[in-house]
């Protein structure tokens, strides 16, 4: 029995795919940003004409966009370590006409350059698992958000407590291949808790001063062809090594069994899947 495993928010997988990530992440991301960012705690520490907002792991700036719409002349900077992400971080910034963006490709686990208690608002989107060869990534993620964080600072990060949709991918690798296991994050169960991300932020050095919450988020399309032609996207990782008369099978499998999951639903002009996630707040 083969196995396959991926690399959970690998830089080099990003890189190759930022041209369509957003499409990819069907909004998934972006609501939850949404949701974090409207929170009455993110909302106590407001957004000023001297604050300094990090989007850490920034991807093609989804978090900035949302920051944007609020604060266009706020100081950003946007970082990634897939070159990719940048780039498409800076054409969405030039056709967006964001002020005051800046952007660089850097490690989150090691912010070199980037001085101490610089940032008023340090915002990671789901960037808080750098793969996950390393376990102690994350912690080293977090101690890095701890030190660029300045006095009063606030802190915003996200992780998935449940994808969902995932479901639906192993369910249609298995009608593929029936004889294979299918591909897996590779993830410790303990990443998909609100308790271990609360860890993380108190260990790195906020203490007492982190709160975690459960937020429901939706990945969502036009239409079900759309939302699964999203999916698609990411054949390459998870449906790695398939022949192309069984990708070309993928797509009706697919949808299939998306319409099976319970949390699929279908509205008047989206159909989505729910997807669950904690929002980490911390702050100095
Ligand atoms: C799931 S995406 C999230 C992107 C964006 N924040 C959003 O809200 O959609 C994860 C991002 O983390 C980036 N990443 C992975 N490892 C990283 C690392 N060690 N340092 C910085 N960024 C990293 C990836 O390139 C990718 O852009």
């Amino acid at each position: 029995m083969a196995s396959a495993t991926t690399s959970l928010g690998s830089s080099s997988f990003h890189s190759t795919h930022s041209n369509n990530y957003d499409k990819m992440a069907s909004n998934s991301t972006f609501s939850i940003a949404k949701l974090a960012l409207s929170d009455p705690i993110f909302a106590s520490f407001p957004i000023t004409s001297s604050s300094y907002v990090l989007d850490n792991a920034c991807g093609t700036g989804i978090v900035t966009s949302l920051i944007k719409i609020e604060h266009p002349n706020v100081r950003v900077l946007g970082a990634d370590l897939a070159p990719g992400m940048i780039d498409t971080f800076k054409a969405k910034a030039q056709k967006e006409e964001w002020k005051n963006v800046e952007t660089k490709v850097i490690d989150s686990k090691k912010l070199e350059g980037v001085e101490d208690a610089v940032f008023s608002h340090v915002i990671t989107n789901f960037g808080f698992t750098p793969g996950t060869e390393d376990k102690s990534g994350p912690y080293q993620v977090a101690k890095e958000i701890w030190r660029v964080t300045g006095e009063r600072g606030v802190v915003v990060v996200t992780t998935w407590a449940e994808r969902n949709f995932t479901d639906a991918l192993e369910a249609a690798a298995l009608r593929i291949r029936p004889r294979e296991t299918p591909f897996s994050w590779d993830l410790p169960e303990e990443w998909g808790r609100g308790s271990w991300l609360m860890k993380q932020l108190e260990d790195a050095g906020f203490g007492n001063r982190v709160t975690v919450k459960r937020v429901e988020g939706r990945m969502e399309a036009r239409s079900l062809d759309e939302l699964v032609g999203n999916l698609m996207g990411a054949k390459d990782m998870f449906y790695k090594g398939y022949s192309d008369e069984e990708v070309e099978r993928l797509p009706e499998v697919l949808k299939e069994e998306v319409k099976k999951l319970e949390s699929y639903d279908e509205r008047e002009d989206s159909v989505g899947i729910k997807m669950v996630a904690w929002v980490g707040f911390a702050w100095k």
